[in-house]
Formats: C-alpha cells, sequence, structure tokens
C-alpha cells in the first residue's frame, strides 16, 4: 500500500451478505499488501482490516508459533495474555489440531483462556507457510456464536493472500 491509497473499509463494512463482505475483506487486503513484503507491517494491517471491517468483534490478531509456544503478535482489541501453550485453550487447541476451531459459546469450551471478559464466541485460524506452522488468527465476539463455516473459510482464504505476499519468517522450532 503507497501513501496514496486509502482502503476501502467501509465497503467491506457495507457488504450485504457474510460471502460479499469476504470478497470485499480479500479485495482491500489484495490493495493493502500491494508492494510491500513486511510481515510485521503486513500482519498489523491484516488485524486493523479484519477488525475494523467486520462487525461484531471485540479482538482480532495474531499469535505467533516461535519458542514451542505461541507468542501474541499484531492485534486490534484489549491487551491479551502473551504467551499460549500447544493445547492450552482455543489458540492452543488450533495449534495441536492444525485445522481451524470455531467455539460458539466460549463458556463451554473447557480451558478458554478469557483475555476480554466481553469475548462470548471465538474463532481461531492458523496458517502455515507449506507444512511449517506459522501461527494463528485469532478472533473474538462479544455474540455467542458470532461465527460460522463462511467466516472460517474467508478468514483462511485472507491468510492465504497473506502469506503468498509476506515475508513471514521467524526462526522455526519444531511443531508439535
Ligand atoms: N481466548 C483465547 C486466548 C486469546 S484471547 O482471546 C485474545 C484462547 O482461549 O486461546
Amino acid at each position: 500500500m503507497n501513501e496514496h491509497t486509502i482502503t476501502d473499509v467501509d465497503a467491506v463494512r457495507r457488504a450485504g451478505s457474510r460471502a460479499e463482505q469476504y470478497r470485499e475483506l480479500l479485495r482491500a487486503l489484495t490493495g493493502l499488501l500491494d508492494g510491500e513484503r513486511d510481515g510485521l507491517a503486513n500482519m498489523a494491517n491484516f488485524a486493523a482490516l479484519v477488525y475494523s471491517g467486520l462487525p461484531e468483534l471485540n479482538w482480532a490478531g495474531f499469535y505467533l508459533w516461535r519458542d514451542g509456544q505461541l507468542v501474541l503478535g499484531p492485534f486490534q482489541g484489549r491487551p491479551a495474555c502473551v504467551r499460549i501453550d500447544a493445547g492450552r485453550g482455543v489458540c492452543g487447541a488450533a495449534v495441536v489440531r492444525r485445522a481451524s476451531v470455531r467455539v460458539d459459546d466460549v463458556h463451554a469450551f473447557p480451558g478458554h483462556i478469557a483475555c476480554d471478559a466481553a469475548s462470548r464466541s471465538e474463532l481461531v485460524v492458523p496458517f502455515f507457510s507449506g507444512a511449517t506452522l506459522l501461527g494463528v488468527f485469532d478472533l473474538d465476539s462479544p455474540r455467542t456464536a458470532r461465527f460460522d463455516a463462511v467466516d472460517e473459510q474467508g478468514i483462511h482464504s485472507a491468510l492465504q493472500v497473506l502469506t503468498a505476499a509476506t515475508r513471514l519468517s521467524w526462526p522455526a522450532w519444531p511443531a508439535p
């Protein structure tokens, strides 16, 4: 993204359907990442676009797989816990399963880590470089059952755009 570009977050917010939201989000993301490969900058803008574009979120951000743990990365929302072990909470479950985890009611999820008491539902989507786990993207909502399969697929696609367009490298630690 260069200094003359304004990202159309409002086009995402105006979208009539959830599928349309993600079409607009991917369009905005492609523009946002254009010409920039820095991992930190692109993850920060990714989190900001998701958080400001999608409705009913109270947290959206990255946990990066480093040091054999998930470590907090760029995010939007209230301050959050910094380190999460594989297998702990919703994020750690996504690491062990190497797959997305959608939780309609976080209070019913054993081991859920509450970073913001307002959170009711959660979606965690892992992302990879080839077979190597890079981290997870975590979305929290104050509404129960906020996320569905369209969100899961949409965030997965957005993360694929991010990883294809960006230099995301930190020392690799053995995957769980
Ligand atoms: N709820 C997450 C922890 C991260 S915060 O929601 C930002 C979990 O259970 O893994």
